[in-house]
């Protein structure tokens, strides 16, 4: 591994969602450039899954559920003694629109994606502190850049998401920390997340029809996005911290 450009090895990452789509293709780039990787999921079965193809480790986690992260950071400190990434990949994305969805609707989703990636951030930055250094990766998405016609309560939660993330970056650089957090937003990629938005968009327009206008030329690949997260969770982008990286190929230009 020594001389690869991007060399993890010896490093402990974390991946939430990562049973599936972006976050799955995550865990495989880490530990394909020699992270010890972690797979969280409240599809256990499916984080174990994952995490046998790379021999990693899985828990089962819900990550709007305080006490769980609670356990999930015990367990990491027992296990492993440090964490040196946290990608903050699971995420919902409901059909709603401003004023005609229940608040449950706007709940679940905000639980998710924000509190989620808060509680996420809240169990490892006390590990990253000790240690003096880390990174974190949220998931952030291209919806959170311009109003949105059927999931209102997702754009506004993926922007809420993006703005921790800068407050997040910057607080942790300012008390010395040489911790970097940053947001990528993705447009649409390939993955059950993406069928089910098609489906939702298929209301307006065909599922085709979506893609064409959301993507230029095509739509894009879990993997794609997958080395941008371990790009801008390694040393190669030690001069990154607390921005917004939208990776859509020129679909938001
Ligand atoms: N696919 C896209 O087009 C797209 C675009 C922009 C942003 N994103 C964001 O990227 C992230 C990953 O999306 P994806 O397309 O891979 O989704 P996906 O639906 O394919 O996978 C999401 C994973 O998160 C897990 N998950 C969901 N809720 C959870 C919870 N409460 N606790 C623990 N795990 C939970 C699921 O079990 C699943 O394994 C999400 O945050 C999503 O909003 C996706």
């Amino acid at each position: 591994m020594s001389g690869a450009w991007i060399d993890l090895s010896g490093q402990v990452a974390a991946v939430t969602g990562g049973a599936a789509g972006i976050g799955r293709a995550t865990v495989l780039a880490l530990a394909q450039v020699g992270a010890r990787v972690i797979v969280l999921d409240r599809d256990f079965a499916g984080a174990q899954a994952v995490a046998g193809q790379v021999g990693g480790s899985a828990r089962a986690l819900d990550v709007g559920d305080e006490a769980q992260w609670r356990e999930v950071g015990e367990w990491i400190e027992a296990e492993f003694g440090r964490l040196d990434i946290l990608v903050n990949s699971a995420g919902v994305a409901l059909k709603d629109s401003v004023g005609d969805s229940s608040l449950d609707t706007y709940r679940t989703t905000f639980s998710v994606n924000v509190e989620g990636s808060l509680l996420g951030m809240g169990m490892a930055l006390p590990l990253m502190q000790r240690q003096g250094k880390g990174a974190i990766v949220n998931l952030s998405s291209s919806a959170s850049l311009r109003g949105n016609t059927l999931m209102a309560s997702y754009g506004a939660s993926k922007a809420a998401i993006a703005h921790f993330t800068r407050s997040a970056a910057i607080q942790n650089l300012r008390a010395g920390h040489d911790i970097r957090i940053n947001a990528v937003h993705p447009g649409i990629i390939e993955t059950t997340m993406a069928d089910d938005l098609c489906r939702i968009y298929d209301k307006i327009g065909s599922p085709d029809a979506v893609r064409a206008a959301v993507s230029v030329g095509r739509t894009g690949r879990p993997e794609e996005v997958a080395d941008l997260i371990v790009f801008l969770a390694s040393d190669r982008a030690s001069y990154i911290a607390g921005t917004s990286i939208v990776i859509d190929r020129a679909a938001n230009a």
